[in-house]
C-alpha cells in the first residue's frame, strides 16, 4: 500500500526566518533582527496552542498577526501600519528551503504521495507553496481549518488521515516542529523530524521521532529501508 507523507509547511518546507532581511530594513540596529522572528513565530505558535486549547479559533493569519504585534510591544518599537503590511505581506511569500526541491522530486520518483498538512488555512498554503514554486508536488494540501483547531490536536491527525485515504500504518508527518511529531507519534503515526539546524533539541517526553533527517532527500533512503 502506497505510504502518504504529510508535510508540514512553515520551518519544514518553508523557511519561516525569510522575513530577516525585511525586518532588517524597518527595525532600528539596536534591535536583533532574527531575534525578533525568532520571538514573532514562538509567540504565533503560543497563540496558536492557546487558541486550540481555549476553543477561540482564529486562522493562523491571525496568530500571526497578533504575534507581529506582540513582539512589536515586546522590543518596544513602534512600526506603521505600511511597514506591518510589508512584513505580513511577506510572510505569505516566503522562500522553501534549499533542499526542498531535491527531496521532493526524489520521494515522488520513488512513488510516495506527497500532502502539505498546515496549520494555516488551505488558500493561504496553497498560494505560499505555488509563490516557493513547490505546489506541483502535493496531491492535496490538508489544512487544520477544515476542524477549526489547531495542531497538535490529536483530531487533526485523524482528519489527515481521512483526507488522504491513508491509514495509521501507511502515513507519516514529516515536520522540524518537535511538537508537530510528537503530536502526530501520540495520535498513532510515524513520524520524521527534520532537525534542522543543529543546535535544535527533540523535547525530553519519552516519545521519540521513528526517523531523524537533516535535510528531506534524505528520507528517501530512511522510508525505503523501514
Ligand atoms: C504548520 C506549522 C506548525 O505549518 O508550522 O502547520
Amino acid at each position: 500500500m502506497a505510504i502518504s507523507l504529510a508535510f508540514d509547511v512553515y520551518g519544514t518546507l518553508i523557511d519561516t526566518h525569510g522575513v530577516v532581511t525585511q525586518l532588517e530594513k524597518v527595525l532600528n540596529s539596536s534591535v536583533s533582527a532574527k531575534g525578533f522572528s525568532q520571538t514573532w513565530r514562538d509567540k504565533q505558535l503560543e497563540y496558536s496552542f492557546r487558541r486550540g486549547l481555549m476553543r477561540q479559533y482564529e486562522r493562523f493569519s491571525v496568530c500571526t498577526h497578533d504575534a507581529l504585534n506582540y513582539t512589536c510591544l515586546h522590543y518596544g518599537i513602534t512600526l506603521s501600519d505600511d511597514d506591518k503590511q510589508v512584513l505580513l505581506g511577506r510572510y505569505s511569500a516566503l522562500p522553501a528551503f534549499d533542499d526542498v526541491v531535491d527531496g521532493l522530486t526524489a520521494l515522488k520518483r520513488e512513488g510516495f504521495h506527497l500532502y502539505a498538512f498546515s496549520n494555516g488555512a488551505a488558500e493561504a498554503v496553497e498560494s505560499l507553496l505555488e509563490k516557493a514554486n513547490i505546489r506541483d508536488f502535493f496531491a492535496d494540501v490538508v489544512s487544520v481549518d477544515d476542524l477549526q483547531t489547531f495542531k497538535p490536536n490529536p483530531d487533526v491527525y485523524q482528519h489527515f488521515i481521512l483526507r488522504s485515504n491513508s491509514s495509521m500504518e501507511t502515513a507519516w508527518l514529516i515536520s522540524s516542529n518537535p511538537f508537530d511529531v510528537i503530536g502526530a507519534l501520540s495520535a498513532g503515526l510515524k513520524a520524521a523530524w527534520v532537525k534542522r539546524s543543529e543546535d535544535a533539541v527533540f523535547d525530553p517526553w519519552g516519545l521519540e521521532p521513528t526517523t531523524t533527517i537533516t535535510k528531506i532527500p534524505d528520507l528517501v533512503t530512511k522510508l525505503l529501508s523501514q
